[in-house]
């Protein structure tokens, strides 16, 4: 069994509740990758038990506090734990989708399972995660109210590299060859591409965002930015919007978008553009196009910190445009995920775009993720989606 020593410093971080341990407050660690260890202060005492990385900067993610070793009732018990929030969530319904797991928020470091109807997608983030990955999905599908048909394994997340581990999409048991359909309670269609589409298939962080988001449209022009699979769009024209412009550089959104319209029954009122919407929404502006409602949902504009000066720009940037293009009164919907903009500097830069668009903007709204993403106290980077709800006269 595997021992790390944490430098005083690393004691007192560890007691303060984070469960993430820097190389730097290690002291020693004898130990093979991903292994589960006991973590000792520098007395030797044991301060709990974590899954240790020997390449990250993060060296340990702690999994429980105290002397007592993790057993399977405990990962049963955190896995069972999870399960259930989603069951209370009302998210349990055979046809829909959610994320069943969230990995370190849920304790279970490095290993998210999304759920898509009856076929799971395990994201696996660190050593030890792809050594505990076929038992943690075991205990899923012991908690899961229905049988699960296939499970994909889509460890092709670039965070992997810091852990040096290689991409990894397989098939770890059954397999589907076709795009899997998702119905939401409310009637909602979309279909899935679980192995090529972005992050396990789909931006399940959204969802709640996407209804919220979709009140009161009816009769509205609106522009989803930015929109992958077209939801947010396809969400408001369900809603009786007039008009949609869904808009994404990616020639695969198209088809998604053009698909996903169809089998809701909106494709009369939705139309695609492939475009930077950058540049785009500049352009729109300047031809005094009008939207009574705009989403922006970029891909995150800082991946760390020195990145975010960068990012500060975009987003008063990307902000001024899409406030430039929304008709008196309009709602503007605007999305950040990247976690080194915390949700005081997003607002910051919704302030200076407000500013620099001379006009009155009220903040309706902050949300973050859907709740099946939870946000742990304790582990701010949990918390890295932020959704803006801004009305402007
Ligand atoms: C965070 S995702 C959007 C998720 C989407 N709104 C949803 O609800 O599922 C970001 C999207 O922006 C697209 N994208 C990235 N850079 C872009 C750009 N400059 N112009 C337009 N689309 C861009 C990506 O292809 C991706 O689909």
């Amino acid at each position: 069994m595997g021992k790390v020593t944490l430098t005083g410093k690393g004691r007192r971080w560890t007691l303060g509740g984070h469960p993430w341990v820097y190389a730097d407050d290690v002291v020693k660690a004898e130990a093979t990758p991903g292994e589960l260890v006991s973590v000792h202060d520098p007395a030797g005492g044991v301060v709990g038990w974590g899954l240790y990385s020997s390449q990250s900067r993060i060296a340990l993610r702690m999994v429980s506090r105290g002397p007592e070793q993790p057993n399977r009732e405990l990962w049963a018990s955190l896995v069972g734990a999870a399960v259930a929030e989603r069951k209370r969530l009302g998210l349990l319904e055979r046809k829909g989708a959610c994320r069943l797991l969230g990995g370190d928020s849920e304790r279970i470091p490095g290993l998210v399972v999304d759920r898509y109807g009856d076929v799971l997608v395990v994201q696996s983030g660190c050593q030890g995660s792809d050594l505990m990955r076929d038992f943690i999905v075991g205990l899923v599908r012991e908690a899961l109210p229905f049988p699960v048909r296939a499970v994909l394994d889509r460890s092709d997340a670039s965070v992997r590299k810091l852990e040096g581990l290689a991409p990894r999409v397989e098939w770890i048991d059954g397999k589907v060859d076709d795009l899997v359909r998702v119905e939401e309670p409310d009637g909602l269609l979309y279909d899935v591409d679980l192995v090529e589409g972005h992050k396990t298939g789909h931006y399940l962080d959204q969802s709640q965002n996407r209804r919220l988001a979709a009140e009161g449209a009816a009769g509205e022009r609106v522009l989803d930015a930015f929109c992958y699979d077209g939801l947010f769009g396809i969400r408001a024209a369900l809603a009786g919007a007039e008009d949609v412009l869904c808009m994404d550089q990616s020639a695969s959104s198209g088809a998604r978008v053009a698909h996903n319209a169809e089998l809701n029954g909106v494709s009369a009122k939705v139309r695609f553009e492939r475009a930077n919407a950058m540049k785009r929404l500049r352009e729109l502006a300047a031809e005094e196009t009008r939207f009574q409602r705009v989403v922006v949902d970029p891909p995150a504009f800082a991946r760390n910190r020195r990145e975010a000066d960068g990012a500060a720009r975009g987003y008063r940037e990307l902000n001024l445009r899409a406030l430039q293009l929304l008709a008196p009164a309009g709602l503007l919907v605007s999305a950040s995920c990247s976690y080194n903009v915390r949700r005081e500097e997003f607002l910051s830069f919704l302030a200076l775009a407000a500013r620099d668009s001379g006009r009155d903007v009220y903040l309706e709204g902050l949300t973050g993720a859907s709740p099946d993403h939870p946000v742990l106290m304790g582990l701010p980077e949990s918390e890295y989606l932020k959704c803006a709800f801004l009305r402007a006269r």
